[in-house]
């Protein structure tokens, strides 16, 4: 079972931050899972489309300048990164689950990718891209088809796996609160990994296992790969 760090190691550092990156690493986490909006011209990793959750500012972050949304403190002094900081701190350590939150202008986003691997020499398999936009997901694996997809839903129907399956998707990202036996094994019958979001308690942890569930993402990599070392 892989273990993804949600927003980096979010219980023990301020979420989507670099040190909550730093952090996860330092945990041995297999993932980083990280929400990625544009503004400003560049590619900011931040939940929120507001600051006011997260940092010290307030307002939208796409009415912000690049100097405006850099003042920012995302909490413990730290700025709110851009996709590059983030990707030049984890390189190939271990895999990076980019979700596709606030992406306006798709062509800019892969600009922005394609620079950062060359410039890091980050190959593609370290990658997973995700999203709730499925339309932004099909334009990508229609432009990108060598790049991994995963589909993300909130509601988790049973239908969805054929749906993401339609996406050319690898994977899907369910919400715990939906996931079930019957839609894992239909997933997995469709050569699907199945990634669970936010699964912070051992018990959980282990139902899922037993489900067969591939991975999940959870705010306390530490305690997760505690458990899996024994499991
Ligand atoms: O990618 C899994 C999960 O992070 C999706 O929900 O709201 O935490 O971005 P959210
Ligand atoms: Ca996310």
């Amino acid at each position: 079972m892989l273990i993804f760090a949600h927003r980096g190691a979010s219980k023990a550092a301020p979420e989507n931050t670099l040190q909550a990156m730093q952090y996860a690493l330092q945990m041995g986490a297999h993932g980083i899972e990280i929400d990625v909006i544009q503004a400003a011209g560049q590619c900011w990793v931040i939940h929120d489309a507001w600051v006011q959750r997260t940092t010290n500012g307030q307002g939208r972050l796409d009415q912000m300048t690049e100097a405006q949304i850099r003042q920012l403190d995302a909490g413990n002094g730290q700025q709110v990164p851009t996709l590059f900081d983030v990707m030049a701190l984890v390189g190939n350590r271990c895999l990076l689950n980019i979700e596709l939150k606030g992406i306006t202008d798709l062509a800019h986003f892969l600009k922005h990718l394609d620079s950062a691997c060359e410039t890091l020499n980050i190959g593609c398999q370290q990658l997973l891209l995700s999203s709730f936009d499925h339309p932004l997901l099909a334009k990508l694996a229609h432009l990108r088809p060598e790049l991994t997809i995963g589909a993300l839903t909130a509601s988790c129907p049973l239908h969805y796996a054929a749906f993401a399956q339609e996406l050319n998707a690898a994977s899907v990202h369910t919400d715990i609160a939906f996931t079930n036996p019957e839609f894992v094994q239909d997933a997995k019958a469709r050569g699907l990994k199945v990634y669970v979001y936010t699964v912070d308690e051992v018990q959980d942890m282990q139902r899922l296992k037993s489900w067969g569930v591939d991975g999940i993402f959870t705010n306390v990599p530490d305690r997760a790969l505690a458990w899996l070392q024994q499991a």
